[in-house]
């Protein structure tokens, strides 16, 4: 059964600090089957599949084949699918509103300004995010406050207005890197290779890169861009 806004925001309050397996035990009773954790395989990701596995070891986990990822997101997810014994259930773009937007604009189009990436984002991540989330009550993210300026304020347990009225439970988002890598470390969590060469956050190949030691943990996301528009619609600005 869906849930309603009252019943997310009473959860919300009475789990506001709460350890992230009691977060996810929670929600997991509350939804079981209609739960799934989103996971691009960045370490906050597998983190949180970690603990929900330990949970409940049938947790479901989708994630979103733009068709431009980086090579080692698929090596991880790979790695991820043999130590749990999980099914990825990967969503695939439009097959054809792909071929129009390369057919018609080119492979790079999303370099060409905000409204081209936001297309590009809009086709390969947001449509099919919310086909992966029409069935469920609740989805699970491996969002940090940390990570951005657009985060800062996110709650561990939010009501999904956007997704048709939905739970987001956001386990981890009070951690820094530092419990995140120490947590990954000590229980044997595959680690995404590209976070050992200078990406804390971990996209599109064409559309991420490397980052200085002390820059912005997203500097490397949609590096043309400016700060406040490094978000691609798959969680909304706030
Ligand atoms: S994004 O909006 O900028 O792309 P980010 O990479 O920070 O998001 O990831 C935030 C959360 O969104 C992840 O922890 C994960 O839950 C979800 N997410 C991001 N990319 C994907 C993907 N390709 N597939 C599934 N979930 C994803
Ligand atoms: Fe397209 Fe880049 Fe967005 Fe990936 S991150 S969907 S390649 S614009």
């Amino acid at each position: 059964m869906k849930p309603t806004q009252t019943e997310i925001e009473e959860a919300a309050t009475r789990l506001a600090g709460a350890e992230a397996a009691d977060i996810l035990r929670w929600a997991i009773e509350r939804f079981g089957r209609r739960l799934a954790i989103a996971s691009s395989f960045s370490i906050e990701d597998c983190v949180a599949i970690d603990i929900a596995h330990a949970v409940d070891p049938g947790v479901r986990v989708f994630a979103l084949d733009t068709g431009r990822l980086p090579d080692e997101t698929y090596m991880t997810a790979e790695r991820v699918r043999a130590k749990y014994g999980t099914e990825i259930e990967w969503q695939f773009p439009d097959r054809e509103a792909v071929e129009h937007l390369e057919r018609t604009k080119g492979l790079y189009s999303f370099r060409d300004s905000l409204d081209e990436r936001h297309e590009c984002c809009g086709i390969r991540k947001v449509v099919p995010l919310g086909r992966a989330l029409a069935d469920l009550g609740a989805w699970v993210t491996g969002l940090r406050r940390e990570q951005s300026v657009t985060r800062t304020d996110t709650p561990e347990i939010e009501w999904d207005a956007e997704h048709g009225g939905i739970a987001k439970i956001n386990p981890v988002i009070t951690w820094t890197a530092g419990q995140v890598r120490s947590y990954a470390l000590e229980r044997r969590v595959p680690i995404h290779p590209l976070h050992e060469r200078g990406y804390p956050s971990i996209g599109c190949a064409p559309c991420t890169r490397a980052v200085a030691p002390g820059d912005h943990p997203r500097a490397g996301r949609w590096w043309w861009e400016n700060p406040e528009n490094k978000e691609c619609g798959l969680h909304p600005v706030r």
